[in-house]
């Protein structure tokens, strides 16, 4: 038996308090581990997941997925990015948070976002809304009148000149882009309103597991990101307020290696 209320609690307390070492760590970063030339592991990334995943399994025994150390899917998965934006962490920046998710027999059923600089706290629970430090969240829906704004993720597991294309289409249509270098985070903001939607032709599961909750539970629409073992390969990532869906899909088409 799968008692959610206990690992909802969990997940707020645990993302608060993973967030907060990665703040204190932040005062005496060492220098970075580079995986490759844009992406990034810190010792804060590593002792906070290890924070996370010693906790879960001490307490549900569950199966867990991590940024730094992997894992397999079981029926019942913890799905963590200890540190989603490093890059921006090293940096010093605000744009960067801790992402903890949770999926049950392929159905995401829990999604915490803490970024620790800026203490915003974002929580969903499937069916019961989106939140943000408390109080409950929705989608834009276009209601600010003014140019949508599109967050466009990219990472080197894609080539940059389908990244380009992707630009070049969102201008075409008017959409003010921007990359704020945190999947999570972007999911989040969609959540909340600050932008319109969030595009990444691939994305790792553990960027965006949380995030993808929110804003479905904030009133977006978002893709079957889970299909195709999305969990284990990642996949193609797009998450709007609806009236965005159509436009974006339209941007994406023949940009993914899906088509
Ligand atoms: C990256 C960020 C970035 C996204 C990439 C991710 P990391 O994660 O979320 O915004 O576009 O796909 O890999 O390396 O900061 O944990």
């Amino acid at each position: 038996m799968i008692d959610l209320d206990a690992r909802e609690a969990f997940a707020l307390d645990v993302a608060l308090r993973a967030g907060r070492l990665a703040l204190t760590m932040r005062n005496d970063l060492a220098p970075a581990d580079a995986k490759s030339a844009i992406d990034f592991c810190t010792e804060a990334d590593l002792a906070v997941e290890r924070l996370i995943r010693g906790e879960v399994e001490q307490r549900f025994g569950d199966s867990f997925i991590g940024e730094e150390f992997g894992g397999e899917p079981g029926e019942a998965v913890w799905v963590v990015d200890p540190i989603d934006g490093t890059t921006g962490y090293i940096h010093g920046t605000p744009r960067w948070c801790v992402s903890v998710g949770f999926a049950l027999r392929g159905v995401i059923e829990l999604g915490v976002i803490y970024a620790p600089a800026t203490d915003r706290l974002f929580t969903a629970r499937r069916g019961r809304g989106a939140r943000l430090n408390g109080r409950p969240i929705a989608v834009s829906g276009l209601k600010h009148g003014a140019v949508p704004v599109v967050e466009a993720g990219w990472s080197e597991r894609y080539p940059l000149e389908k990244y380009f294309e992707l630009i070049r289409r969102m201008n075409a249509a008017r959409f003010e882009f921007r990359r704020i270098g945190s999947g999570a985070l972007g999911l989040a903001e969609v959540a909340c309103g600050l932008a319109d939607g969030y595009v990444e032709l691939h994305i790792n599961a553990w960027d965006a597991l949380a995030g993808l909750l929110l804003v479905s539970e904030a009133g977006g629409w978002v893709n079957d990101f889970l299909a195709g073992d999305g969990l284990r390969k990642g996949n193609t990532l797009l998450a709007c307020t609806p009236e965005m869906t159509e436009p974006l899909k339209a941007i994406l088409r023949g940009l993914t290696r899906e088509e």
